[in-house]
């Protein structure tokens, strides 16, 4: 029973190595499938992980990735590419005869989405449900890793401000190591899981006047939320490094359909299928203080 990890190395949310780490902590056997072959690569297989080197776009990486494997987990970043790498995964695993598959989607998942992304998402839901290879399709909505890289660690160290194109809405941000506890509960057991399509959320849904509050609260200083038009918070993610024009696209088109709900949902997937309640946002920033901190 080896279970395939795909972005076991972990960039952003880090879905596929917090999974690794827990499938290895509870004694199965696991391949993570990595880009590179470096430090993080050296500290899986330290904990015992089989290590599988290669890109999701090509066949072969990922057809010997899945040679004798019966499980996988499927994710791959918010770039170009996602239904190349997707229909790569599931012929490889046919052929492979890959018995089940957790796919990392988005809650944005939507034919008729203004995002090009999310209408992506929405289609590689349906390659693999097309596959013939039982899936169980994950739809989070806003990671709370969010918080330190695009929505708001800079600005608040430097004035006390998150500035966002949110309007009034609500969202439960969600930790990537409690979407992963949901892909290991899956892949541990997948039978009762097969083609059902989860929302895994954080504890509360909150707008972010009320996610500044709780900022304020743990800091000890007042943080604002700014409400700022989607054409200005564009025009502020192009000058940070390392968010590209894909991205930029995807989150200022979620940002206008967050504005009217489409994420103000809580669900208790984390804590029936992972096993225990999900990270407040209050105990997130209590863990990355230092992240906040001027
Ligand atoms: N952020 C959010 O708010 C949010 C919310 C809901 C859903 N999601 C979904 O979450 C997914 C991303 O999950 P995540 O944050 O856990 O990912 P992540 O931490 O960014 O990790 C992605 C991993 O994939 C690897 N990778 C990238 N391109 C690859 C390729 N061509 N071949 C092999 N490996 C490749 C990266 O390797 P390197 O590190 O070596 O580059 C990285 O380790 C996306 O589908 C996104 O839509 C995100």
């Amino acid at each position: 029973m080896t279970l395939l990890i795909a972005g076991a190395a972990g960039r952003h949310g880090a879905t596929g190595n917090h999974a690794a780490r827990q499938l290895l902590a509870r004694g199965l056997p696991v391949r993570a499938f990595v880009r590179q072959d470096d430090a993080r690569a050296a500290e899986l297989k330290a904990l015992g992980a089989d290590i599988a080197v290669g890109d999701l776009r090509d066949l072969g990486d990922v057809a010997s990735a899945l040679d004798g494997v019966t499980g996988a987990y499927f994710t791959y970043p918010l770039e170009e590419g996602l239904l190349e790498a997707t229909t790569t995964f599931a012929a490889a695993g046919r052929r492979a005869g890959l018995r089940s598959i957790v796919n990392m989607s988005q809650i944005t998942a939507r034919p008729d989405h203004a995002s090009p992304a999310a209408r992506r998402h929405w289609l590689a839901e349906r390659v693999l449900d097309w596959s013939g290879i039982a899936v169980t399709h994950l739809r989070p909505p806003f990671f709370l890793e969010n918080l330190i890289t695009i929505a708001g660690a800079a600005t608040i160290r430097a004035e006390g401000r998150m500035y966002l194109p949110y309007g009034s809405a609500r969202h439960a941000p969600v930790a990537g190591h409690d979407v992963a506890r949901v892909v290991a509960g899956v892949l541990a057991d997948p039978a009762p899981h097969q083609g059902r399509t989860y929302v895994p959320t954080g504890p509360a849904s909150l707008s972010m006047a009320e996610q500044a509050d709780v900022f304020s609260r743990v800091l000890g200083r007042r943080v604002e939320y700014a409400d700022i038009p989607v054409e200005r918070w564009r025009q502020m993610l192009s000058q940070v490094d390392g968010v590209p024009a894909y991205l930029i696209e995807h989150l200022s088109r979620v940002a206008e359909a967050h504005q009217h709900g489409e994420q103000d949902l809580v669900t208790d997937v984390v804590e029936t299928i992972g096993g225990a309640p999900p990270q407040s946002l209050a105990t997130f920033i209590r863990e990355n203080r230092a992240v906040f901190e001027r």
